[in-house]
């Protein structure tokens, strides 16, 4: 007799920042009851945690010792999720610009992306996995079950990252968040490892002119399509 293995779905959504990802992975992963991992946040504590403890952002081997064993914990809730690194909410400080760019950095270190393997793929749980990132479907799991790429003008992406920032009381400037959009874009784009590209068999999404509803109902009715919703 053979055993039919249940496999644990997976839905990968990737792009530039600003795409709305992980809006729209939140929004998902509370209204199917879904996990739902932010693999950004994941670079950004190693971003975070090597500047705090004075790691050089260009010594590889240090760095990808820090993610093997990052002492970071997610407590998802209905909206948003906390960030806990040794007990201390470090939320308010991961999501901040500094550590974005931090986390781009320490991103193109292969060994550091390997490092991050593992407790990326610990994420896939009953029921189901929404993943965030750059290279959710075309290196942690390639075997999704649908895999989303968000795109959006850089213009646009930069206006959704200045609202969400300054709602949540940063002090932000415009144009140079359009310009730290850029320089990210462009760094992500053309890595070596992992570099931001949509898989072979991702659906594009174009969101510039989509707001999130829209997008959101898009994404639900390619799951249904595929017996996911
Ligand atoms: O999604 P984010 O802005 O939190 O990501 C921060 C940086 O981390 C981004 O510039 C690129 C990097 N990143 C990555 O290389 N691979 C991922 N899966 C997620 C993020």
């Amino acid at each position: 007799m053979t055993r039919r293995v249940e496999r644990l779905p997976v839905v990968t959504l990737d792009g530039p920042s600003g795409t709305g990802k992980g809006t729209l992975g939140l929004r998902l992963a509370a209204q199917l009851g879904w996990h739902f991992l932010d693999s950004g946040a994941l670079y950004r504590v190693v971003g975070l945690l090597a500047k705090r403890r004075g790691v050089d952002l260009n010594d590889g081997a240090a760095l990808s010792r820090l993610a093997a064993t990052l002492p970071v914990e997610f407590q998802t809730g209905a909206s948003d999720t906390e960030i806990v690194v040794e007990g201390a909410v470090v939320t308010a400080a991961v999501r901040d610009e500094a550590a974005g760019e931090a986390a781009s950095q320490v991103a193109a270190w292969p060994a550091v992306r390997t490092a991050l393997v593992q407790r990326q793929h610990a994420f896939r749980r009953p029921p189901g996995l929404i993943a965030d990132g750059r290279d959710m479907g075309t290196v942690i799991f390639p075997d999704a079950e649908l895999k989303i790429f968000l795109t959006a003008s850089p213009e646009i992406r930069a206006e959704r990252r200045y609202k969400q920032l300054r709602e949540k009381g940063f002090d932000v400037n415009l144009a140079q968040l359009l310009e730290d959009i850029r320089n990210r874009d462009e760094r992500d784009f053309r890595r070596a490892v992992a570099p931001l590209k949509p898989a072979p068999d991702a659906e594009i999404l174009d969101t510039t002119q989509l707001g999130i509803a829209e997008v959101e109902a898009r994404v639900l009715r390619l799951m249904r399509t595929r017996g996911l919703a």
